[in-house]
């Protein structure tokens, strides 16, 4: 992972994830996955990969057991009291680093890596190698990415955003910039929490997020052993990706 990446999900950004992803609708993307997941008989036993704050797995958890893996302290100490309060007991924190997991050599029937997770993965090559291991035949590895024909298509923008929590504000605002060469964005975040005009705690992050084109995805999953089963726009089940928007999925499995 690069070292810009590893300074980040640090705890300013990890406290405040869950509030800045509050309209994120992770129940309709669960279903979704759920959908996808019918494409294997008897899924039980699913490893989420960059769980975060496990807000997906907590949908997953009514139907599978789920071991959740994530590198940030912070974010699994988000995750752990969420699951405690909701009573959650079949879903188990692991931290590791993906990237190089030292994680014992279970099978499971999906592999799940959700919010651009892959974008985050330095050697591509390497790590659906290192997935092999968790893998057994049919074994679904689902994953959402940022798609070049709508990166090229419709480059970064600025984004301002507010939030509102027990009468404190935060503020961020964020502006990416296109590195072609390097097929990536290069995300700048500048965070300020206030309390009536009072700042109280500022942050700047540098994100590098990488993005993919389909051909080369593709051939990469194969080198792995895995096969792409489809790739489907974000928002619309059944449509391919296309250039208005920079999210898609991809589906595979798993061919030994
Ligand atoms: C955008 S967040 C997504 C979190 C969660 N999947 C969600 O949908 O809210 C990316 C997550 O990936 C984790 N992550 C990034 N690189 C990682 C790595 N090399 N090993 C483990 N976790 C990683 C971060 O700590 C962070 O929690």
């Amino acid at each position: 992972m690069d070292r810009q990446n590893k300074k980040i999900f640090k705890s300013f950004y990890s406290e405040f994830y869950d509030l800045i992803y509050k309209k994120k609708n992770y129940e309709n993307e669960s279903k979704r996955i759920l959908n996808f997941l019918k494409l294997k008989k008897n899924v039980k036993d699913i490893l989420e990969l960059g769980c975060g704050t496990c807000s997906h797995s907590i949908f997953f958890s009514k139907k599978f057991n789920i071991h959740a893996v994530d590198k940030s302290p912070e974010m699994l100490e988000i995750a752990k009291n969420k699951l405690l309060e909701k009573k959650i007991k079949n879903i188990k924190l692991f931290k590791d680093d993906i990237e190089n997991l030292k994680f014992r050599n279970n099978k499971y029937d999906a592999i799940l890596l959700l919010f651009n997770v892959i974008g985050y993965i330095s050697n591509l090559d390497k790590f659906f190698n290192t997935l092999k291991k968790f893998a057994k035949e049919n074994t679904l590895l689902i994953f959402d990415f940022w798609h070049q024909d709508a990166i090229h298509f419709e480059g970064p923008k600025k984004i301002k955003k507010s939030f509102v929590q027990n009468n404190q504000e935060l503020l961020r605002n964020s502006v990416g910039k296109l590195n072609k060469r390097e097929k990536r964005i290069e995300i700048l975040i500048d965070t300020v929490l206030k309390s009536e005009n009072k700042i109280l705690a500022e942050s700047s992050e540098k994100h590098l997020v990488r993005y993919y084109n389909l051909d080369f995805l593709t051939e990469t999953i194969q080198n792995a052993r895995f096969e792409v089963i489809k790739y489907e726009d974000f928002n619309k089940l059944g449509d391919p990706p296309n250039k208005k928007n920079w999210n898609a999925y991809c589906v595979c499995k798993f061919v030994g």
